[in-house]
């Protein structure tokens, strides 16, 4: 017999366990998903765990490492995928269908959906709909929570805490989901504090800093030189020219913060330099040689905690 998914497992009335932001990630389940994670990377997690499951990857935004990571963890665990890549120009949005019937009809095809779309708020959306699971792959400039998971499992591995750290977070803080979701997850943890260094016109969402609230202390600047030697971590992030009103907006923006070998020479020797990717020109790939920079090491990460997720959300 073929391992075929012409039988589904039938459904359950429970309701789905959804991830579309921070605030579904309490601290024991930020614990268990990085707990599971460990488990998968060390290759001793159950290879079949997602048996006759098919997850729905739809992306109406670009994506190269969520995508392809979500489907590497479910073809992993034994799953299979179906997927619309494109969806904001291949798919039935362009015929002005609702992202909400695009759910409804999608939930009756998959076990599970990731979402990335451009709108803020649309992964709750979908999920008000979905008789399925629905986990965000990013929401616009809104919050990407399984990166941010991703980047904590990261900072733990490679410095071997969560609590009591200096985390830079430089770039455009404004429309950058993953240092948005990022700086909640951190709050979670007791004594860390957050160096905010973005330019005026793309300082954190009020939004963000009320969230994280007095559990986490924050400082804001503009000079990333004389931020760097106080800090564990250095989150370096792209200037998110797709957010921009204009070409010249983003121009007025662009190379506000390169980290280069000598940026590296004033972080200190215990730190490490990360950034969600892709990169477009504010970390110099001279740089990628320097053991402190762990980016490609963290996008390898987002394996192990997205097979996690999935887990999570899937199987219970
Ligand atoms: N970090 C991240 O979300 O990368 P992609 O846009 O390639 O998925």
């Amino acid at each position: 017999m073929t391992d075929t998914l012409t039988a589904p497992p039938a459904r359950t009335q429970v309701a789905p366990r959804h991830l579309t932001g921070p605030q579904d990630l309490d601290h024991p389940l930020i614990a268990r998903l990085l707990e599971r994670a460990a488990i998968f990377e060390s290759g001793s997690g159950d290879p079949d765990r997602l048996r006759r499951r098919l997850l729905a990857t739809i992306f109406y935004e670009p994506s190269t490492r969520t995508r392809l990571s979500f489907e590497a963890a479910m073809l992993r665990l034994g799953g299979q995928v179906l997927g619309a890549e494109s969806a904001g120009t291949t798919s039935s949005a362009v015929k002005g269908e609702s992202l909400e019937d695009a759910i409804r009809v999608i939930s009756g095809y998959a076990d599970a959906i990731v979402l990335r779309h451009p709108e803020v708020g649309a992964a709750q959306r979908a999920a008000h709909v979905a008789d399925v699971p629905v986990i965000s792959a990013g929401d616009g400039p809104g919050q990407h929570p399984t990166q941010a998971l991703l980047d904590l499992y990261t900072i733990r591995k490679e410095l071997g805490r969560l609590d009591h750290l200096r985390v830079g977070l430089a770039g455009d803080l404004r429309n950058g989901r993953t240092a948005r979701s990022l700086a909640d997850l951190l709050s979670r943890f007791a004594g860390n504090e957050l160096v905010l260094i973005a330019p005026p016109g793309l300082r954190m969402g009020e939004d963000v800093l009320r969230s994280v609230g007095p559990q986490l202390r924050v400082t804001e600047t503009t000079d990333l030189a004389e931020a760097a030697p106080t800090l564990d971590v250095l989150y370096q992030t792209r200037i998110q020219a797709e957010r921009f009103e204009s070409a010249a907006e983003y121009e007025r923006y662009r190379g506000v913060y390169v980290v280069g070998p000598e940026l590296m020479r004033r972080l200190p020797g215990h730190a490490i330099l990360m950034h969600p990717l892709p990169r477009a020109g504010e970390i110099d790939p001279q740089v990628d040689a320097d053991p402190r920079a762990a980016y490609f090491r963290q996008a390898r990460n987002g394996l192990w905690v997205r097979m996690a997720v999935l887990e999570w959300a899937m199987a219970g």
